[in-house]
């Protein structure tokens, strides 16, 4: 049995009008609601935050956000800050996905402020790393995981890394049914923990977990969920029905 609780965090991306964020929660904490086996976060939209905030208030399932600007207010038109969601009682924050990388073009210095005032406002990150498939058909995979893990990690202290939550997720496999094998996934997360124990020592490195994200679903979830290195996922596609992340969590109790 692994020292880390599993985790399973969904990811509801731009999915879900306030309407239907309120079904989903309110199904799945009825499902889930009591679990304390296994930490349970979910993260919707920021128009439906509240809503699902107050669905899951005395219940064991968290809340997180998908992202956050770094500076605490100000004139940044359209974006949403650490306080705001910490007013709403989220606990956690998507940092780094790959498609605020690759659509938003956010560099990992910006991903490493988030980093920083997520911690500062005791939001737990959720930072995510993952290469490309021309990333890992060149080979380059894990010296594209340690800069985004390093770079992302800047000035995080000791004390603070435990908290913080990684994500290897193989932008290859968001979204697109192709799962990374459970060798691979192995790989790269036994690297990442190798790299989290050069920074802060082996302590901590074992404290931290390391989510795998990528075409999870209720059939590969327990083999991956298996792997010594593997502490949960980050679930996308399958985080939208209830009865997929219901099975998820299973998986992830079952593997505990
Ligand atoms: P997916 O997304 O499960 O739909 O592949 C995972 C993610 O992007 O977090």
């Amino acid at each position: 049995m692994s020292l880390r609780k599993k985790l399973i965090a969904g990811n509801w991306k731009m999915n879900k009008t306030s309407p239907d964020a309120l079904t989903l929660s309110k199904e799945i904490v009825a499902e889930l609601g009591k679990v304390i086996d296994v930490e349970i976060v979910v993260c919707p939209p920021f128009t439906s935050i509240e809503t699902v905030g107050k669905v899951v208030d005395g219940s064991s399932v968290k809340l997180g956000a998908q992202n956050m600007h770094p500076e605490a207010s100000g004139a940044y038109t359209g974006e949403v800050s650490a306080p705001m969601l910490r007013a709403l009682f989220a606990t956690h924050v998507i940092l780094g996905h790959s498609e605020r990388r690759a659509y938003f073009g956010e560099t990992d210095a910006f991903i490493n402020k988030k980093v920083l005032a997520a911690i500062k406002n005791q939001l737990k990150p959720i930072l995510c790393v993952g290469e490309t498939l021309a990333e890992r058909e060149s080979g380059s995979t894990l010296k594209v995981v340690q800069t985004q893990l390093e770079g992302g990690l800047v000035g995080v202290s000791k004390d603070d890394a435990a908290s913080v939550v990684i994500a290897y997720e193989p932008v290859w496999a968001i979204g697109t049914g192709k799962v990374a094998t459970t060798e691979q996934a192995q790989e790269v997360h036994a690297f990442i923990r190798s790299l989290l124990a050069k920074i802060f020592g082996d302590a901590i490195a074992q404290k931290v977990r390391i989510l795998y994200g990528g075409s999870m679903k209720p059939s590969n979830a327990p083999e991956l969920l298996a792997q010594k290195d593997i502490d949960g996922g980050l679930i996308g596609g399958a985080a939208l029905e209830t009865r997929s992340f219901v099975d998820l969590v299973n998986a992830a109790i079952a593997a505990k």
